[in-house]
């Protein structure tokens, strides 16, 4: 066929010239990988040949490449990012058992899914007895904090008391760089079960009120908060300005319920009663 102007094919812009992409494909793959454009390097030959064999359009080919390579980034990210959070696996909303735990609200939780609490800079407060799912959820909005891109630090107390002790004579402006402040969440988990010591309870208060309206804690606690002076170390003022600046502006799951671990001894006695 030729055109007007000479006797070349004519264009085909919505399907490709298929001996010019076999042509240009080792060329085209090196480019790829230049450009770290790696799934999009991989993908490349069979995503052609499908493109050739279905009569793809052009946009269609650059969609099916791109968005595999968007999706191949967002899944290294965010396995990246929960490693560098600390957050133990294998807890997620998805295997939470609601009807188990009556006193979790779905509804709230698909709120708190949303992560727009971390947006707003507001806390979390998990409260309850053993066994109820504290942790559970803490670390379960964690990762959905992750995957809404939130860069999440997961601590024990203890650990976290640790990693502050050594930190103790940091000066401010290289303390702003440590995890525990810069997170855009840290959670705190296990709250309760020691006392703390009155200098543990003075880095509380300096970590509280530097990420106060800065970055969200969510901290879980087998302590109701009336008992809190008590647990830092029965200093009051302390306790006072800790409480005062946690709880402006944050949610609070107080769940009164059953222990998920005692679920299967309770069962077993009760069937045998
Ligand atoms: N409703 C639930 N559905 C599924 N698994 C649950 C549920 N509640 C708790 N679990 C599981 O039971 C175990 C104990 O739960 P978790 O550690 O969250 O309790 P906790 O409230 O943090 O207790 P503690 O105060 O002792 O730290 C975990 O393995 C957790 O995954
Ligand atoms: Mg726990």
């Amino acid at each position: 066929m030729t055109t007007k102007g000479g006797s070349h094919e004519p264009e085909r812009p919505s399907a490709l010239p298929t001996k010019a992409a076999t042509a240009d494909l080792g060329t085209l793959v090196d480019q790829l990988v230049k450009l770290g454009l790696e799934f999009a390097a991989e993908a490349l030959p069979a995503i052609l040949t499908r493109a050739v064999k279905e009569d793809l359009g052009a946009p269609a080919l650059l969609e099916q490449l791109l968005r595999g390579e968007v999706e191949r980034r967002e899944e290294r990210r965010v396995r990246t990012s929960l490693r560098l959070s600390g957050l133990p696996t294998g807890q997620t909303l998805g295997n939470f058992d609601f009807a188990f735990q009556p006193a979790v609200q779905r509804s709230k939780l698909d709120a708190l899914a949303t992560c727009a609490w971390l947006r707003e800079k507001q806390g979390l407060l998990i409260l309850g007895p053993p066994g109820v799912g504290k942790t559970h959820l803490a670390i379960s909005l964690g990762v959905k904090a992750v995957e809404c891109g939130f860069s999440v630090a997961f601590f024990r107390l203890d650990e976290l008391l640790h990693a502050m002790r050594k930190d103790a004579e940091v000066p401010p402006t290289r303390l702003k760089g440590k995890k525990y402040m810069k997170a855009a969440l840290v959670i705190i988990d296990e709250v309760g079960f020691d006392t703390f010591t009155r200098e543990e309870a003075n880095l509380f208060f300096r970590l509280v009120s530097y990420r106060y309206q800065r970055g969200s804690l969510c901290i879980t606690s087998n302590k109701a908060i009336k008992d809190w002076p008590e647990m830092l170390a029965g200093d009051e003022i302390i306790a006072a300005a800790i409480l005062d600046r946690l709880l402006h502006s944050c949610h609070v799951l107080n769940i009164r319920g059953r222990s998920y671990r005692l679920r299967e001894l309770e069962e077993s006695l009760n069937g045998r009663s």
